[in-house]
């Protein structure tokens, strides 16, 4: 239920009503409207500044699509879930309110509250849980931070976009019960408790109806059940019909300039078929978030005190160190002091630090694992070998290369030049480099100097649609038209790039290189967008002899830390997985190094699960999500011992021919979830399968003793003791189990958890509070949540299936 307003609520009402009877249908119908890719129109006869909206979640990228302005980038989003700590997912909520004011945003496209369905799903990185409860508190927390910093966020995508194949398109059929106690679950936990300024309706249909124009789940439940009064914005080109939309409770369609809303939505209700007062409901919402975020003339800001700043390097190395997960520990960590270090591994030294998507943000700067461990280790103790390179396709140029944008009108005259970072352009929009018009605009060259790392056959490709000619020290390698196989309008984003030169280069001796591409506006794309890229492969040595290389370094060390990585080929927004298998011939590079090391400590760079059938051969297995930009720093810390890995898994972790819920792909366009409320640990108990790693396991340290657990009324007390030899921080985790099991129920679910910090030997308490909410189920027949009466067994543990100290409970 909506939180009571109050008095500095029913103030800015007042200033939103008398805004709101000031404007003329085509003023609202226009305000309703993106103008390009992250903005709405100013208002100025009502003194109403342009609203900027941006991506979410890891940090802020701000209006432009480079690194010109960097952002901190924080750990992927299952990292900070593994946390389980609201109160750090708050603090990263307060950095990145800072990070959007600093760049003039107003509301922030985030938190992804989507669950971790099925292990495929692509975008899994970029959502927090398999668990509803812990993605809510998660999600909960972080909403408030960023609110708290007077800075709006959208909880998203609203409904079960859970996975990315036809994201578009397809129609996930749910059964009410699994929306309201798994998909809906997270948003409604956010709604009570953070009172969200906004959410974004996902692409997807949810039993037949666009979530755009879902009437039901928008504003019956979402506005009337919970009292939800934020805006709805759709996804972005997710809205496809006027009447449909605005009926729908869709409030704003973004991007533009070209949307269903605006002039179209004006038409709508001059021609009868939408009523005003639709329109004028949107544009209210639309304008209490604009007197929230302060860009309203005469409404006093949300948020008048703002939080101490925070340092947002310092954060993004606690949070990382905090997320990882040591799921395996046989004495190999923390390391040995002044011993020697094998560091193996591309990733090791051309970190992944974050998953790919509307999610990227550019950092001013990443450690890496080398550099952290360089940083770290006393000088002599480190070496380093790549192993195994997993990155068998092409990357966005970047490592040696420096380049810059030249635009050029038809007549080949030079109207502008842009940086370029790396070799990924994207304008959106008005987002051109100064002097620049879509109108003059011709062709754009990718034009400068790489300096080779390594000597040998580069490969250079192109990604993008269109006309482009690619010149590399004079040869002219490709000049012809690309066109995509696929229809996805975000293909230039998503795609793969294609191979289209391999010239010999000398290590350190640099070389001209230039692409450029004749731009196109095609007139069915609602904006206008250059998109393209030069691509760039390393000179690929024999597999085998990298293999060796890193074994004779793995030998002689006393430890080998081998990092292990996906791509953003594989963990992306804009595809699925089709398996869980470590890219390349990792695998077999772990195999190898832990045959000739019994020290192998592996860490797993991944944003989401990945299948390690090497982990009982291995000394220690670190999971470190994607990291951030400070993940190596945050590696060292917990390599070295300085800090313990703080992280529990929120996600099941096991092999995918053993999990229970995969399929992500529709058939004649629909998905069903027809494992209903049984995803996660709920099904893998229910199938009585066994995973690698169960939900919510994680070592540190130190050990812990559960000495009791007593229920009082709804409060679950919990005695644990640190019997080991160094300071730990334990998650304690309750889960509620039906005494008489239930075939329709799950055998037991997470219903709290709350951390205890001790010294060695030392006792403490974490004290958990039941929600009512865990002892309900959704009865269909009702329509309603129906209390379940009876006798529970807590269940508090260090994870699902780590179960050390029981209470009984009768409801
Ligand atoms: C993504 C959203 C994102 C939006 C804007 C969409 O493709 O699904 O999560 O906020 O783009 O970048």
């Amino acid at each position: 239920m909506a939180a009571r307003r109050t008095q500095a609520d029913e103030a800015r009402e007042a200033v939103v009503e008398a805004a709101l009877a000031r404007l003329d249908l085509d003023a609202k119908a226009r305000l309703l409207s993106g103008q390009d890719m992250w903005t709405l129109p100013a208002l100025p006869g009502i003194g109403l500044k342009s609203l900027v909206m941006s991506d979410g979640p890891i940090g802020v990228r701000g209006v432009r699509w480079t690194s010109d302005d960097p952002s901190v980038a924080l750990p992927s989003p299952t990292a900070l879930a593994a946390t389980w700590d609201p109160a750090l997912a708050r603090r990263a909520g307060t950095l990145l309110a800072q990070e959007a004011r600093r760049k003039g945003v107003h509301v922030l496209l985030a938190p992804t509250v989507n669950l971790h369905r099925s292990p495929l799903g692509g975008r899994h990185f970029e959502a927090y849980s398999e668990d509803p409860y812990l993605t809510g508190t998660i999600g909960a927390a972080y909403v408030s931070g960023v609110q708290a910093g007077g800075v709006g966020t959208t909880v998203k995508h609203f409904v079960a976009n859970d996975a990315e194949t036809d994201r578009f398109t397809v129609d996930n059929t749910v059964s009410e019960r699994a929306l309201r106690e798994l998909y809906l679950a997270p948003f409604e936990i956010i709604v009570e408790n953070a009172h969200p300024w906004g959410i974004m309706t996902a692409y997807n249909t949810v039993n037949g109806t666009t979530m755009t124009e879902h009437h039901h789940l928008v504003n019956e439940v979402l506005r009337g059940e919970w009292g939800f009064d934020g805006f709805n914005v759709s996804d972005w080109m997710a809205a496809r019909s006027t009447a449909g939309a605005i009926e729908g409770g869709l409030d704003v369609a973004m991007p533009g300039p070209r949307t269903v809303y605006g002039e179209p939505l004006a038409r709508a209700v001059r021609n009868g078929e939408v009523a005003e007062d639709k329109v004028d409901d949107a544009v209210r919402n639309v304008l209490r978030l604009a007197a929230r975020v302060g860009i309203l003339d005469g409404a006093e800001p949300a948020v008048t005190d703002l939080p101490e700043t925070v340092d947002g390097r310092d954060l993004a190395r606690e949070i990382a160190r905090r997320s990882f997960v040591l799921v395996r520990n046989d004495g190999a960590l923390p390391l040995r002091p002044n011993g020697t270090v094998a560091l193996i591994g591309a990733a090791a030294r051309d970190a992944r630090v974050l998953g790919g998507g509307s999610a990227t943000v550019f950092p001013a700067g990443v450690v890496s694992p080398l550099d952290g461990l360089t940083a770290a280790l006393p000088d002599g103790t480190l070496t380093y070998a790549v192993g195994a390179d997993p990155n068998t396709e092409l990357a966005v140029a970047d490592k040696g290369f420096e380049l810059r944008a030249v635009c050029r009108d038809a007549a080949g005259d030079v109207i502008g030049t842009g940086s370029a970072p790396n070799g990924h352009i994207q304008w959106m929009g008005s987002d051109l480099p100064e002097g620049v018009t879509h109108e003059a605009l011709h062709s754009v060259e990718l034009t400068g100097t790489f300096t080779p790392r390594d000597t040998g056959a580069h490969t250079f490709g192109i990604k993008g649609i269109g006309g482009f000619r690619l010149v590399i020290d004079g040869t002219t390698y490709y000049d012809d038209v690309q066109r995509p196989a696929k229809d996805d309008p975000f293909i230039t984003f998503f795609g793969a790039p294609v191979p289209r030169a391999q010239p010999e280069l000398t290590a350190g001796t640099p070389v001209e290189v230039s692409l450029t591409h004749l731009v196109e506006f095609p007139e069915d794309v609602p904006m206008k967008v250059v998109g393209f890229t030069l691509a760039h492969q390393e000179p690929q040595r024999a597999p085998d002899e990298l293999i060796a290389e890193a074994v004779e370094a793995a030998r002689t060390a006393d430890t080998a830390v081998v990092v292990v990585a996906t791509t953003d080929r594989v963990e992306s927004e804009g595809f699925d997985r089709t398996d869980l298998r470590l890219p390349g011939r990792q695998d077999e590079l772990v195999r190898a190094v832990a045959a000739a090391n019994p020290n192998t400590v592996v860490v797993v760079n991944s944003g989401s699960p990945v299948e390690l059938p090497w982990r009982a051969d291995v000394a220690a297995v670190l999971l470190s999500w994607f990291p951030g930009q400070e993940g190596g720093a945050a590696l060292a810390d917990v390599l070295t011992g300085t800090h313990e890995p703080g992280g529990r898994l929120p996600t099941t972790w096991g092999s995918l021919a053993d999990a229970p819920v995969t399929e992500v792909v529709p058939t004649s366009g629909a998905l069903s979830y027809t494992e209903g409320v049984f995803i996660g640990y709920r099904a893998w108990e229910k199938h009585g399968r066994a995973p690698s790693y169960p939900f919510g396991h994680g070592l540190g340290y130190t050990d812990w003793t559960y000495e009791s657990a007593e229920v009082k009324g709804s409060t679950v007390t919990v005695r644990v003791r640190n019997s080991g030899g160094r300071a730990g921080r334990e998650v304690v985790q309750v889960y509620l189990a039906p005494s008489e099991p239930d075939a329709d129920r799950p055998a037991r679910w997470l219903a709290g958890f709350a951390a205890v910090e001790a010294g060695p030997g030392e006792r403490g308490e974490a004290v958990v509070e039941l929600p009512r909410r865990a002892f309900e189920v959704w009865d269909e027949k009702t329509n309603a949540w129906t209390f379940v009466k009876g006798s529970y067994e807590i269940q508090v543990g260090r994870s699902i299936a780590d179960r050390r100290v029981t209470a009984t409970i009768n409801v």
